[in-house]
């Protein structure tokens, strides 16, 4: 696996700093309520067991499932949200946790889905943020890192389902991926 990684972008020591400030953050914030937070599977599931380990609070875990990629690197501009949703969204305060904030097609499409079942409040909170590639006008309440214009993987982000068990974030050979 390491032959195939260009740079480390984000070690696995910076990564482990950041989450622990942004649960911090998020902890006090949220100091009396219950917040949900919806991880977007697949990519959420390694920050989101740390980010959540990092939250001194009372919360409730879900998940959706939102894909746009398949095994392309670039977005096919279409968000299909998984069915196999049973939780409730009205009156409780939501927190999408999400690994990467690219076109924003992905977050626009869970903001509106989740925005619609009438959250008491909703935010959103990014790993990594690509902000150069935006299609759509969205932004992150939490933002872990600013992340540079590559195609990364690691920490849960994946390349056609491989990678996401790197402990850091790093760009790949581009031979990789063309
Ligand atoms: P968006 O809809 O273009 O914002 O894309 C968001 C989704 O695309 C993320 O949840 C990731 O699954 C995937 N994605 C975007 N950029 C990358 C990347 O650099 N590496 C791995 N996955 C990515
Ligand atoms: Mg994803």
């Amino acid at each position: 696996m390491e032959n195939d990684i260009k740079d480390i972008i984000f070690s696995k020591k910076e990564i482990q700093k950041r989450v622990e400030e942004l649960g911090v953050q998020i902890t006090q914030e949220y100091a009396d309520k219950k917040p949900l937070l919806i991880g977007v599977l697949k990519g959420c599931f390694v920050f989101l067991a740390d980010i959540s380990r990092c939250m001194n609070l009372d919360c409730e875990i879900r998940f959706l499932t939102a894909s746009s990629y398949g095994f392309s690197s670039v977005t096919s501009g279409k968000v299909k949200i998984g069915k196999d949703f049973d939780y409730e969204i009205e009156g409780r305060d939501v927190i999408i946790i999400e690994d990467i904030l690219d076109s924003g097609v992905t977050l626009s499409a869970l903001r509106d889905f989740v925005t619609e079942r009438s959250p008491a409040s909703l935010k959103i909170c990014s790993l990594l943020d690509k902000p150069t590639r935006r299609q759509v006008p969205i932004e992150a309440d939490y933002l872990g890192f600013k992340c540079p214009d590559e195609f990364v993987v690691g920490y849960g982000l994946d390349y056609a389902e491989r990678y996401r068990n790197l402990p850091y974030i790093a760009s790949l050979k581009p031979e990789i991926y063309s």
